[in-house]
């Protein structure tokens, strides 16, 4: 199963994605993951990318597809992924569909998770995500069991420095500019199925599961 994540900064991909992975047995694909973990190995790609991040600005087309591009010819993609912050301009969604065109295969469901700007600042601002495997705790609605280390791998855990408000505010206005129009993109071929953030993490989870399913 070939799956997209669409919602703002903060609407929850992140934690559902890695419900999804779990569950259906296939890769978690976060560009945002990709690129952080450039950023910690000092690599070229990090040295790319640094200054879009730091900035809350998209990381330009080439590089990004690039990237991804390679991410999913790899062997574990085989069964299928789930993308979440990919694609996030409509040429990133052109490009997704004309690589997966080449191997026969389509994208079979894009999920957009809605959620309102306060509450995206408020989680923001109590965010704390993993190190070493990117997992996202929130202070208050989904803390650790040890406090600064992951339930997972036990890595430490920190506050992404573009999660400031300057940068979270600049974020969300590149969201409507340039992701936004996603929305209709997928509505189009009728693909896309909207569900309402602003509950549990697991009640979103179920109703993820039903319309991953075709039931919702
Ligand atoms: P990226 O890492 O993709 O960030 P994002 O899209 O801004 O999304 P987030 O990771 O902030 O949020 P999320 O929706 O995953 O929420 P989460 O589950 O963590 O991108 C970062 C940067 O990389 C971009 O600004 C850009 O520079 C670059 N980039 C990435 N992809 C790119 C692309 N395709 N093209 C160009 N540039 C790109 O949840 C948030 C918090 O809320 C957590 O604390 C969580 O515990 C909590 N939470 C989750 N669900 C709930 C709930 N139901 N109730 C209460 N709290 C909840």
């Amino acid at each position: 199963m070939h799956i997209v994540l669409l919602g703002t900064p903060g609407s929850g991909k992140g934690t559902q994605a890695g419900i999804i992975s779990q569950r259906l047995g296939i890769p978690h694909i976060a560009s945002g993951d990709l690129f952080r973990q450039a950023m910690e190995r000092g690599d070229e790609l990090g040295e790319r990318v640094k200054s879009y991040l730091d900035k809350g600005l998209l990381v330009p087309d080439e590089i990004t597809i690039g990237m991804i591009q390679e991410r999913i010819a790899a062997a574990d993609c085989i069964n299928g992924f789930i993308l979440d912050g990919f694609p996030r301009t409509l040429e990133q969604a052109k490009a997704l569909d004309r690589v997966l065109e080449e191997r026969g295969q389509v994208i079979d469901r894009v999920i957009y998770i809605k959620v309102s700007a306060e509450e995206l600042v408020r989680r923001l601002g109590g965010r704390f995500i993993c190190r070493s495997c990117q997992t996202p705790y929130h202070q208050i609605a989904s803390p650790p069991r040890v406090e600064g280390r992951c339930d997972r791998c036990g890595g430490e855990l920190y506050q992404r420095p573009d999660d400031s408000p300057e940068t979270v505010r600049k974020r969300i206005e590149v969201y409507f500019a340039e992701t936004a129009p996603l929305i209709d993109y997928y509505k189009e071929v009728g693909k896309l199925a909207g569900i309402d953030g602003e509950r549990g993490i697991e009640e979103i989870a179920e109703e993820l599961a039903s319309a991953l399913s075709g039931k919702g």
